[in-house]
């Protein structure tokens, strides 16, 4: 049995890092593994022009921890009033290495997001003709649509239509989580791509909602049933290069996921890396994981490759790893896959 594994180091292409004491709190969750992250820009208020992503990404950077090497790689979160041309300049001078679309109301901090796609029109031309990926919250929010069916009825609704009616838009799906979500990226063309979360690769319906309901299970898009993780694992793990890593690492304080009204999202910086190990293991994929982690998103993104390695190794005891990450927000519950973790990152 392969015990020992060295790739390169991995990058994580969807994640949340808040501000203020939670993000001091979770930054080095991410920068102990992870050599870069694209950075969400929901906040309140959200991230809207270049030069709130700049003011961002000088807070990330003044709280990260010495050494860490991590490069944050900024997100605008797009709006009908966003200006293509501010879009444009932040990209030219390599700050800006995505833009946001959420649908209005979709999830956390969504107020902002997009209602009527002709007033995003000719952002999204503009970056077609420059090359800027769009990463895209994959769900319909019209109430009368079933959760469990929001992220297949935008594929077909909003995504398709958007993608027809802006030739040359590189898209990615962000957090794909159906069956329909893998064959949409899969037959998109090199232009498309998409983000697969650590967590879905763990989760289905059940595991939220049978025997009671779990709370640090929640997040958005929900998980799904068990025929979906499946398909979920499968992509992740095909080695093809459209498929890769963003964790949506969502931190939460605990007493905002154990609530009446639980705020979406898991909890993930800390251990993605031991159980992605593991899932590839059992996969019979350990050789393609170093694709998922380290190769594939930076290639989308037409960013270097890292040069850094991470080595895994197989240990014979458990990785113990605190239930919570004290914050100065409040504690995070860090996300508990189920089974113990045998994959431990080498110091
Ligand atoms: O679970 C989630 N949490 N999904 C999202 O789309 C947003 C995120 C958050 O910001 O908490
Ligand atoms: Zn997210």
């Amino acid at each position: 049995m392969t015990d020992m594994l060295t790739i390169a180091r991995p990058d994580d292409f969807h994640l949340h890092l808040r501000d203020g004491a939670m993000l001091q709190g979770v930054l080095p969750e991410t920068t102990r593994h992870f050599a870069r992250a694209l950075v969400m820009p929901n906040l309140l208020p959200p991230v809207v022009t270049t030069a709130d992503a700049r003011a961002y990404r000088d807070r990330i950077l003044a709280v990260q921890p010495e050494a860490a090497g991590f490069t944050p790689l900024m997100t605008l979160y797009l709006t009908e009033t966003t200006d293509p041309e501010d879009v444009a300049l932040g990209a030219a001078e390599g700050l800006i290495a995505a833009v946001k679309l959420y649908p209005a109301g979709a999830t956390t901090n969504s107020a902002s997001g997009v209602r009527n796609f002709d007033a995003v029109r000719a952002v999204l031309e503009r970056m077609a003709e420059i090359g800027l990926p769009l990463s895209v919250h994959g769900e319909v929010t019209d109430p009368r649509v079933d959760i469990f069916d929001r992220e297949a009825v935008f594929i077909d609704t909003v995504l398709d239509p958007l993608r027809s009616a802006t030739p040359g838009l590189r898209v990615v799906m962000e957090h794909i989580t159906t069956a329909e979500g893998v064959a949409y990226a899969r037959a998109g063309g090199p232009d498309l791509a998409a983000t697969i979360t650590t967590h879905h690769l763990i989760l289905n319906r059940n595991h939220l909602l049978a025997g009671g309901i779990r709370p640090h299970y929640y997040c958005l898009p929900v998980a799904k049933r068990e025929s979906h993780r499946l398909a979920l694992r499968a992509a992740a793990t095909s080695g093809e290069p459209g498929f890769f890593l963003g964790t949506d690492s969502a931190p939460h304080i605990d007493a905002l996921k154990e609530h009446a009204c639980g705020c979406a999202g898991c909890f993930t910086a800390t251990n993605s890396l031991p159980v992605l190990a593991q899932v590839f293991e059992d996969m019979g994929a350990l050789a393609r994981l170093e694709g998922f982690t380290s190769r594939h998103g930076a290639a989308f993104y037409r960013l270097p490759p890292n040069t850094g390695t991470m080595t895994l190794e197989r240990r014979a005891n458990p990785l113990q790893l605190p239930e919570k990450i004290l914050t100065g927000a409040g504690p995070v519950t860090v996300f508990d896959p189920g089974f113990p973790l045998y994959w431990h990152v080498a110091p």
